[in-house]
């Protein structure tokens, strides 16, 4: 099979992991016998710093014309970087909302699982850890707050911010649809996740994916409010299997279930379409502290690139072969520094890329 793959290497650590991830993608290809072409694209900091802006309009074409996206990391230190004294449209986060809008990626998928070989990195107590979590985020991700109308003004002295949340129905059904069709493939719960208790957008919400869940009788619903999610997810992660929830609260509960990981260094993530296309990156960001010191965990990036294969081009076995050998890995006892425990062996990105590829036979 020829796969067309755009790249984003992006910020800080993103393009020693995405170069590691190419690594393994080169490997499976030549194991299963296809054909990769890569195309670079520029995106977030390193966009601002060829073409002055986060996201061109050359770069949104070349993300269309491949048949998925793989992405490392963007954006820079908020506090040190030259970046964030320009005006928010035009810092590194402006480019990937921008690309997400533009290819209207509105499923944002974020696996949180507890790996056995890792279960020690786990902060949460033993007798809460020991029953293990695997669940699915299912973040909507092209409205809701990100995109509503937002300005700011000041009046007769007092400076005043507005930001809108905003959702209709349509955009709603939609990710309810994956969520489900999702949950089917899984344990086939889904909790959906909203502030009904106090926002009109969580009401109809719950509304419409009430509506959705009547096509689905196989799957368990249940609502759950978000601040009762936040501490759920903390007391009890094993009773998830689909989280399913709007864009805010989906990126800030998606990097709660990550921590509770232990391993934010471990988690992929997909942002898909109505149509095979996904744009695939680790859930966690550039990391610009340890850019260029070669100790980044590539691993999110890798089983991100596990994602495309499985969700874009139907690979399912090359997907596999990934996960598997990313277990043998961690089975055989190395770590990056940022899973490393006692009694195991340190590698650096590359080599940690280095040993996921031999492990693909
Ligand atoms: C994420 C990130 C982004 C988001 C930022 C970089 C704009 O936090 O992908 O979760 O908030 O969506
Ligand atoms: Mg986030």
């Amino acid at each position: 099979m020829k796969l067309s793959i755009g790249c984003i290497p992006g910020d800080g650590i993103g393009p020693e992991i995405v170069a590691e991830a190419k690594k393994v993608l080169n490997k499976v290809a030549q194991v299963y016998g296809h054909e990769i072409a890569y195309t670079d694209i520029l995106m977030g900091g390193a966009s601002i710093d060829v073409h002055g802006v986060p996201l061109t309009e050359e770069a949104i074409a070349a993300a269309r014309g491949s048949d998925a996206v793989l992405m490392g990391s963007i954006g820079g230190n908020t506090v040190t970087s030259p970046w964030y004294r320009l005006a928010p449209n035009l810092r590194p986060e402006a480019g990937l909302l921008g690309l997400r809008k533009a290819l209207n990626l509105f499923a944002n998928l974020r696996p949180a699982v507890l790996y056995d070989e890792l279960a020690d990195a786990c902060p949460l107590k033993k007798e809460i850890s020991a029953a293990g979590f695997d669940m699915m985020i299912m973040r909507e991700l092209t409205g809701g707050l990100y995109f509503g109308e937002r300005y700011t003004t000041q009046e007769g002295g007092l400076r005043r911010a507005v930001d809108t949340l905003a959702y209709d129905e349509k955009e709603i059904r939609r990710i309810a649809i994956k969520g489900f069709d999702i949950a089917m493939k899984r344990r086939k719960k889904v909790t959906s996740v909203d502030k009904a208790n106090v926002l009109d957008s969580s009401r109809l919400w719950r509304q419409v994916v009430e509506e959705v869940a009547a096509d689905y009788p196989e799957v368990a619903l249940e609502h759950m409010l978000v601040d009762n999610c936040a501490m759920q997810l903390v007391k009890d992660p094993a009773q998830f299997d689909v989280i399913l929830t709007e864009n805010m609260f989906g990126d800030i509960l998606s990097d709660e279930a990550s921590m509770v990981t232990g391993s934010i260094g471990m988690l992929a993530s997909a942002s898909l379409n109505d149509t095979k296309f996904g744009l695939y990156e680790p859930s966690h960001g550039s990391a610009p502290d340890i850019a260029g010191k070669g100790i980044a965990n590539p691993i999110a990036t890798i089983l991100s690139a596990a994602m495309m294969l499985r969700y874009s081009f139907d690979l399912d076995a090359e997907a596999g072969a990934i996960e598997g050998a990313v277990k043998a890995v961690l089975k055989k006892g190395y770590r990056t520094v940022d899973i490393m425990s006692e009694g195991c062996v340190q590698a650096g990105c590359k080599e940690m890329g280095d040993l996921l590829a031999d492990e693909i036979r």
